[in-house]
């Protein structure tokens, strides 16, 4: 069993090797052009269930597998969540209306490896309270991408986030976080949006992870509704949120699932 080479740390989380990089790299590009792709249907009057049902062909067409169909009795291939859902809102017949913001979540599992990414889209012209979120929000997780190499520690990261997403007067949600994931979907650690410089366990070249975090226009706190999955702010507040998968390299990281076509921020 291939999978279970290498070592795990004493937190639990997995070193990869270098020929895992080219693992991560194929999935993460698949997901990507997923979401480039997706990005013309966006627009008022599409239903969240068309969008799905686009991402769902996509997997296929490209040879991959949809981690989240069947998972933990998901049924959906991607997650989309608008306005003030937080994440993993199920698609169905909700229409877009204009000025509505959303967040695509696609995971794809190729050769076995997990790609997750997810991105902001907007249905037509939106106000600027709901552009600035989107913007901070990206920017919350390019900072903390900035903070992952050899040495600085998760607290880095969490606190890189949560500082930029502050000074902005905006929230970071607590309630959900990043996650290791490779050759599975969801492993160690937790990747906090929040936190400490210095806290918390220490980066390490060939760890492979997600950086997820979710703003909120208003107050941090979240509440999950009846159909146990969608995830909404509890102030009705719009809310916002940008995945990458990477990988610790020698120096820095390697982002695992850029836009092939530079449309991650916006598309
Ligand atoms: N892709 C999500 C993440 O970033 C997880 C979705 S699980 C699902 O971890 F079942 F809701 F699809
Ligand atoms: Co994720
Ligand atoms: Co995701």
């Amino acid at each position: 069993m291939d999978d279970i080479r290498g070592r795990v740390t004493k937190d639990g989380i997995r070193i990869y090797e270098d020929a895992d990089f080219a693992g991560m790299r194929e999935a993460g590009r698949i997901a990507a052009v997923i979401l480039d792709d997706v990005g013309a249907l966006v627009q008022p009057g599409v239903l969240t269930a068309e969008l799905d049902d686009f991402i769902r062909t996509e997997v296929a067409r490209h040879g991959a597998v949809s981690a989240t169909i069947g998972y933990k009795g998901y049924q959906h291939a991607s997650c989309i969540s608008v306005n003030h859902v937080v994440c993993h809102g199920i698609p169905g017949a909700k229409k877009l209306v204009e000025g509505d913001i959303l967040n695509i979540d696609v995971t794809v599992i190729v050769d076995g490896w997990f790609g997750d990414t997810s991105r902001m889209y907007a249905a037509g012209p939106i106000n600027r309270k709901a552009e600035r979120l989107i913007e901070v929000t990206h920017e919350g997780l390019m900072r903390g991408i900035e903070a992952v190499k050899p040495g600085n520690t998760f607290g880095d990261i969490g606190h890189a986030i949560q500082t930029l997403v502050e000074a902005n007067r905006m929230s970071v949600v607590r309630d959900f976080c990043g996650h290791g994931l490779g050759r599975v979907f969801h492993a160690p650690p937790n990747v906090l949006h929040y936190g400490r410089a210095g806290a918390a366990a220490v980066l390490e070249e060939g760890m492979f992870f997600t950086i997820e975090p979710m703003v909120n226009l208003g107050r941090p706190e979240t509440k999950v509704l009846a159909d146990e999955w969608t995830a909404v702010t509890r102030d009705k507040s719009l809310s916002a949120q940008y995945e990458h998968s990477v990988g610790v390299t020698a120096t820095g990281c390697e982002i695992f699932t850029l836009s092939p076509k530079g449309k991650f921020f916006r598309p």
